[in-house]
């Protein structure tokens, strides 16, 4: 998945790059910046006296040293003064100026701590809208692996308003399974009816009907093989095609706006028997932006449904219904209720 969100140490992520939350002078700090310093050890702060500091915006870059990660981009992030001072524009420039920097170097995947929203004091709910449209614009042009670190998840709440309205819809449409739940006998049964009406039209629906030491014509290769051709309908990659050409757009903006990678795209493109994960079909119906029912269908395709007694799928459905497909919004409101993400 181009951008993931993820709860973690900074200092503990194996990429190619992690970025430090610095102060301008580079001179090592608390926080993420006092934890990058302490992992990567005293050479790192020799390397960023070096520098010769940093502008609040702006980004420098050093070995890891001791670091997972073979680089640390160092950026200033603003202190936060009420919102007049400029401090959108600055704190969307350091998550520019390091995916610059970390294009340069060559890196493939980067980590971002939540930038100017500790010490400095960056409300979060806005720090993070402007890390995810930063990040999510730049991986519209370039192909890298970008993980926005959360160290506290108390820490990363989406709006208030979104929360409470996810909530209550959840709280309207959840079906507490139990109340359902039939028992595995009933459910037994009622399969091998099924199967017992589709063999034998006509005959009782004794599942006993089915046997075969009862006598039962069993269909031969030959006839299954035809029933098939007739019966099998498009695929999920034949239907995920269809749609994209029908819409006109092009393969790359479709798995970038689905938050997938291009070798995981090539590969559903050449299988056209390929059966994608849940998060993954969701992925290209909130990319396609799908109606509620067609979405539906996509997922079907795939071996999938949309239920009431799963927060995941509410959550998916809340999204479809109100027509919005912005996939890293949904993604944050998957992640504050704990539930998995969508893309690749
Ligand atoms: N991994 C990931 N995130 C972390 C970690 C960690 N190990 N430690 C802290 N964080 C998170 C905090 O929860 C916060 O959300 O990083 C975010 C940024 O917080 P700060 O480190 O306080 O950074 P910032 O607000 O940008 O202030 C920078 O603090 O340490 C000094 O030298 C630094 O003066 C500079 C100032």
């Amino acid at each position: 998945m181009p951008l993931e969100i993820v709860r973690n140490d900074i200092t503990q992520m194996a990429c190619d790059a992690i970025v430090n939350a610095a102060n301008s002078r580079l001179a090592g700090g608390g926080g993420v910046d006092g934890a990058i310093h302490a992992a990567a050890g005293p050479e790192l702060l020799e390397a960023c006296r070096k520098l010769g500091g940093c502008p609040t915006g702006e980004a420098k870059i050093t070995p890891g040293f001791k670091l997972p990660a073979s680089y640390v981009i160092h950026t200033v992030g603003p202190v936060w003064q009420g919102g007049g001072a400029g401090e959108a524009e600055l704190l969307a420039a350091c998550y520019r100026n390091s995916l610059a920097l970390a294009r340069d170097h060559e890196c493939r995947s980067v980590a971002f701590p939540m930038i100017s929203t500790g010490v400095y004091g960056y409300p979060k709910e806005e720090a993070l809208e402007i890390a995810v449209r930063e990040i999510s614009h730049f991986l519209l042009e370039h192909d890298m692996l970008v993980y926005l670190v959360v160290f506290d998840r108390r820490g990363f709440q989406i709006s208030q308003k979104l929360f409470g309205d996810i909530a209550e819809y959840i709280d309207e449409n959840y079906v507490d399974l139990h109340a359902h739940e039939r028992s595995e006998s009933q459910i037994m049964a009622t399969i091998a009816a099924e199967m017992a009406a589709d063999y034998h039209v006509g005959a009782s629906h004794s599942p006993a009907n089915m046997a075969p030491s009862v006598g039962l014509p069993m269909p031969s290769a030959q006839k299954l093989e035809d029933y098939l051709k007739e019966a099998l309908d498009e695929s999920f990659s034949q239907m995920l095609l269809r749609i994209i050409d029908e819409k006109g757009i092009s393969d790359a903006a479709c798995y970038k706006r689905a938050n997938i990678d291009r070798k995981l795209f090539s590969k559903i493109r050449s299988d056209v028997h390929y059966k994608p994960k849940k998060t993954t079909a969701l992925a290209f119906a909130i990319a396609l932006e799908l109606p509620l029912e067609e979405a539906a269908e996509l997922l079907m395709k795939a071996g999938y449904a949309l239920s009431h007694s799963n927060k995941f799928d509410i959550i998916i459905e809340y999204f479809l219904k109100k027509r919005r497909y912005d996939i890293f919004e949904i993604n944050e409101a998957l992640f504050a209720f704990d539930q998995p993400l969508l893309g690749g």
